[in-house]
């Protein structure tokens, strides 16, 4: 099955999209598990667009914990309103942060890290029970085709 997702690094941004979707949608209904879906949700998109860092937290105990990721060792725990993560699921809304040092309280898990974009997804009664983090060592790297291909992925896990 891994051969399967191996897609062509040629390709655009909105086309690697577009070919990991269909394969994306495939591996995570096949499996009830949410850890397991993350996990391999978040290796397919590292695997795919080669981020610095790409994984999920999940909300437990009024703070976003870490779950599945790929990229370097990051912070556990983030609060409500706290950081990108913590704005995105207090506001219940996809944030772009083109360059981090101009976000007020991002939290700076690496140095590395210049550019992000958080997304949250939704429970069946339109709770927010995590959000997808996605950092990029470069400046003004995630745009509107980024939160749209990623809030579908999203969709998927809830
Ligand atoms: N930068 C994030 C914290 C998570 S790490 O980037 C993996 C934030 O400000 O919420």
């Amino acid at each position: 099955m891994a051969e399967t997702l191996i897609e062509d690094k040629h390709l655009g941004k909105e086309e690697i999209y577009l070919q990991i979707l269909p394969q994306l949608k495939a591996l995570v209904q096949g499996e009830e598990d949410l850890i397991a879906n993350l996990a391999n949700t978040c290796a397919l998109l590292k695997e795919a667009f080669n981020w610095w860092w790409v994984g999920f937290y999940l909300v437990k105990d009024q703070s976003l914990v870490l779950g599945p990721f790929q990229g370097p060792i990051a912070c556990t725990r983030i609060g409500f309103g706290k950081g990108v993560c913590g704005s995105a699921w207090q506001q219940q809304k996809t944030i772009i942060v083109p360059n981090v040092h101009d976000f007020p309280g991002h939290i700076a898990c690496s140095s590395a890290s210049l550019s992000e974009i958080v997304v949250p997804f939704f429970g069946s009664n339109q709770e927010v029970i995590g959000v997808l983090d996605v950092d990029s060592e470069h400046l003004n790297y995630f745009d509107e085709v980024d939160a749209k291909y990623l809030a579908q992925i999203t969709a998927w896990l809830g």
